[in-house]
């Protein structure tokens, strides 16, 4: 049973034939992660480095798509990729020296009607993970600080 577990990921991310990227071509670059590093590791090690950082994605994850406000938005969508985009982008912003693959912001949220209430949602998810991971409260609202002004990228109507 536990191997069936360990192997789910795995043969979920082999559901995407291999040289055949669904994501329209972008350039790959550390800017496209909407926000620059912190400095020094103080933040990497409030985050529980690596693996800190894969249980708060996967604790957000995880809450999103159990979430009734906002898991539609998920359905259909490349899960095994947004995992990692997600880790390296939390990553490359805690300043754990990884580099961020995915698409910007705007890219990436294009014409999914993301709205105020959803980047509600998925905050208050996001800082559910954190909180279960115990990371400190200072901390957890300075990354939230750098996430902020990304919402002018992901919302579909921002507040002018
Ligand atoms: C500051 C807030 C947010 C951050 C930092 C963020 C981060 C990301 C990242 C890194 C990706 C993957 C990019 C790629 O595939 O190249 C992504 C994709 C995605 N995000 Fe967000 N996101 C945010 C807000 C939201 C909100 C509010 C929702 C909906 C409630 C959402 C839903 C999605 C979905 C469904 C995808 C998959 C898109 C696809 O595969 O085409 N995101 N996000």
């Amino acid at each position: 049973m536990i191997a069936v577990l360990l192997l789910a990921p795995i043969l979920a991310a082999q559901a995407v034939p291999a040289g055949e990227d669904p994501v329209d071509p972008y350039t790959q670059s550390n800017a496209n992660a909407g926000a620059t590093p912190f400095t020094g590791d103080s933040m990497w090690r409030a985050f529980r480095e690596r693996e800190g950082v894969a249980r708060i994605v996967e604790g957000m994850v995880t809450r999103n798509l159990a979430d009734p406000r906002i898991s539609d938005i998920f359905k259909n969508q490349d899960l095994v990729r947004l995992r990692r985009t997600l880790n390296e982008q939390f990553c490359y912003i805690l300043n754990g020296g990884c580099a961020y693959t995915g698409r910007t912001m705007r890219d990436a949220h294009k014409d999914m009607g993301i709205q105020t209430a959803d980047m509600t949602a998925l905050v208050e998810n996001l800082q559910a993970a954190m909180r279960a991971e115990h990371v400190a409260f200072a901390a957890q609202n300075r990354f939230l600080a750098k996430l902020a002004p990304m919402r002018r990228d992901v919302l579909q109507r921002p507040a002018r």
